[in-house]
C-alpha cells in the first residue's frame, strides 16, 4: 500500500494529489458534478479554490489521492477532511471517478489508498454522505467496510430539488490507550476547515 509515491496498476495509478493535476482534477469534478446525479452540487468550483483545496489537504495532513490516467489527466480524486462541528478525529470521505473509468474496481483503489493514509492524520472515523438513490456508491461502501448511521430526508438540495441522504461510517482503529493524551495527540495538526467558496 503506498503512502507517498504510486500505486501503478495496469496503465493508471494512483497519486497523491499535488498541483500539477489542478487542471484536469478541476475538469473532472467539474464533469461528474454536472451528471447532476451523485454530488451536492451540479458544477464545478474555479481552478482557484482547486488549488486552495490541494494546499489546505497537504498542509493540514487530510489525505487525498488521485486517479491519473494514461494521458496524466486527472480522471478521479478521493480525499478525507474534517468538517467544523465534528471532532477532531471524525474525516469526511469525497470520491468521484470520470464516467468511463467507473464499474473497473478504481474506485475502490483509490478510496482504499486515500484511508490507508487516514491513520496518520488521526482520523478514527470515516463518515460520508451519499444519495439514497445512488446504489453503485453504497455498494461499493458497503463492500468497504462502511455502515449506514442516519439517514436524512431532503438532505440534500441541488438547484432545488431536495434528495434523501444516507450517512455511512467507517471506524478505523482505535488509538486511545490509557493515558493517551487526547489535547497533546490532536494538538499537533493544523485545525483547518476548508469551505468551496459557491461560485
Ligand atoms: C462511486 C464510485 C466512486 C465508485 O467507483 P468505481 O470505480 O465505479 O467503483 P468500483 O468499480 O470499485 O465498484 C463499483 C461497483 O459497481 C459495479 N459497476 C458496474 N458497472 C458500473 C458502472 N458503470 N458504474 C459504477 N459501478 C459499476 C462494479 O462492478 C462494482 O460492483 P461490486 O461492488 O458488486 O463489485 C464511482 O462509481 C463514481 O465516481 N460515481 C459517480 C460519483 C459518485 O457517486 N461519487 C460518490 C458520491 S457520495
Amino acid at each position: 500500500m503506498p503512502t507517498d509515491g504510486e500505486c501503478g496498476m495496469d496503465e493508471l495509478k494512483i497519486v497523491r494529489s499535488s498541483e500539477k493535476y489542478a487542471v484536469s482534477y478541476c475538469e473532472t469534478f467539474d464533469e461528474v458534478a454536472r451528471e447532476g446525479k451523485f454530488l451536492s452540487i451540479s458544477g464545478g468550483y474555479p481552478i482557484e479554490d482547486i488549488l486552495r483545496f490541494i494546499k489546505v489537504c497537504r498542509e493540514c495532513g487530510y489525505p487525498q489521492f488521485l486517479l491519473i490516467a494514461p494521458d496524466g489527466r486527472a480522471v478521479g480524486w478521493c480525499d478525507i477532511v474534517r468538517r467544523s462541528g465534528e471532532p477532531d478525529d471524525v474525516g469526511f470521505l469525497g470520491v468521484g471517478i470520470a464516467k468511463r473509468y467507473r464499474g473497473m474496481g478504481w474506485g475502490s483503489r483509490l478510496m482504499t489508498v486515500t484511508m490507508g493514509d487516514a491513520g496518520k492524520r488521526g482520523f478514527n472515523e470515516i463518515r460520508l454522505e451519499v444519495r439514497a438513490s445512488n446504489y453503485n456508491a453504497i455498494r461499493t461502501y458497503t463492500r468497504l467496510g462502511f455502515v449506514k448511521i442516519a439517514y436524512t430526508s431532503d438532505g440534500v438540495v441541488t438547484d432545488g430539488v431536495a434528495e434523501d441522504i444516507w450517512t455511512m461510517s467507517l471506524m478505523c482503529r482505535r488509538m486511545e490507550p490509557e493515558g493517551f493524551d487526547r489535547e497533546r495527540f490532536f494538538g499537533r495538526f493544523k485545525k483547518i476547515d476548508f469551505r468551496f467558496k459557491k461560485n
